[in-house]
């Protein structure tokens, strides 16, 4: 019997991913990838929806597929590669544009948050149409389960949208309605030094923001400094104490202790050997991907050989829906 379809994306906007990224997103994959068969993309022309320099962009997916790969991703079992190798992305989104409401893509509050802060002559119908490429994305591989942040829910309900109407139109079985997988609320990691908002690549405050590639003592630092509170107590309370409380889902998840087993540990002991011991699990965690990154990153013809493989048989897939979708539109 045939595992259930996933697919997931990041973009590679940043030279390391995050602790949220990594919480959030790779270890989920990571416990998926047995039980489903996952497609896990790099989403370079997601990515060129904001002005990115040529040079850095292809530095920047090299090493965010290579931070898959460490983290767990197994590219043998996984389907693991680059979007823009496979031209049935840009193919199908050229379609299914055709077929989305200019006011159902304006309705998008990504883009509407997004085109805001940048100005309507510096934002690109790129930005307006990534909620179409993201549903290319998922349709051209006949996603069941795609695994999102609730920031991304409204673009998979367009994605439905939009299979149902194709489906009506031109053919009942053309595609699969995929349904979102809601990441976990204790998979949420929120800033180290404005613990109230998410942490993320493009966050205010650098020394809020634990990468993946941060050297050892970087990550110690960054942990030590974290924002807490004053009445000094290790417990867990997202609305009083969210610095506190955000530190222990990250020891919770990256040790598997339970949040209880490390109050109990560090009950009338005070932040600074709470830190100290937090350091500790995120750096042994993050330690040996980064250093596997490295590795890859030292093989370029190696990583770039493995991404065109996984590429072809992405294309394989994603070929044998676009034929039929030609076919039935009347190419
Ligand atoms: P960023 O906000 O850093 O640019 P993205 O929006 O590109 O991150 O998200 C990539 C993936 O990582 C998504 O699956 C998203 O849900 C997850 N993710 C991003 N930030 C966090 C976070 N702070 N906590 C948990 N998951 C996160
Ligand atoms: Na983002």
């Amino acid at each position: 019997t045939q595992k259930p379809r996933l697919y997931s994306g990041m973009q590679p906007s940043a030279d390391s991913l995050h602790a949220g990224n990594y919480i959030g997103a790779l270890l989920q994959w990571k416990e998926l990838q047995s039980t489903h068969d996952a497609f896990f993309s790099v989403v370079d022309m997601h990515a060129i929806t904001v002005a990115q320099d040529p040079a850095e962009l292809r530095e920047k997916t090299r090493r965010t597929a290579a931070q898959y790969i460490a983290a767990g991703i197994d590219p043998s079992s996984s389907t693991l590669y680059v979007q823009s190798h496979v031209p049935a992305h840009a193919e199908l989104a050229w379609v299914l544009n055709t077929i989305t409401g200019f006011g159902e893509a304006g309705r998008m509050t990504q883009f509407k948050d997004k085109s805001q802060k940048q100005g309507a002559d510096a934002t690109s119908v790129g930005l307006f149409a990534y909620p179409v490429l993201m549903a290319a994305d998922i349709l051209l591989y006949q996603t069941e389960i795609v695994p999102v942040g609730d920031d991304q829910k409204q673009h998979v309900e367009l994605t439905r949208d939009l299979a149902t109407r194709f489906n009506a139109r031109f053919g009942a079985d053309t595609f699969v309605l995929p349904e979102p997988a809601i990441q976990r609320e204790t998979a949420r990691i929120y800033d180290l030094q404005n613990p109230t908002s998410k942490m993320s690549k493009s966050g205010e405050t650098p020394a809020g923001i634990l990468w993946l590639l941060d050297e050892p003592s970087v990550t110690a630092k960054k942990i030590m400094r974290a924002v807490t509170d004053t009445d000094g107590e290790v417990r867990f309370d997202r609305e009083h104490k969210p610095g506190v409380s955000n530190l222990l889902t990250i020891f919770s998840v990256l040790s598997g202790r339970t949040i209880t087993d490390i109050e109990q540990e560090f009950a009338g002991r005070g932040y600074g050997d709470f830190k100290k011991a937090l350091a500790e699990v995120v750096v042994s965690e993050f330690e040996p991907i980064r250093a596997r990154v490295l590795e890859l990153l030292d093989d370029t013809a190696e990583l770039d050989r493995l991404l065109a493989v996984n590429a072809d048989r992405a294309s394989e897939v994603a070929e044998a829906t676009l034929a039929t979708v030609y076919d039935r539109i009347g190419f």
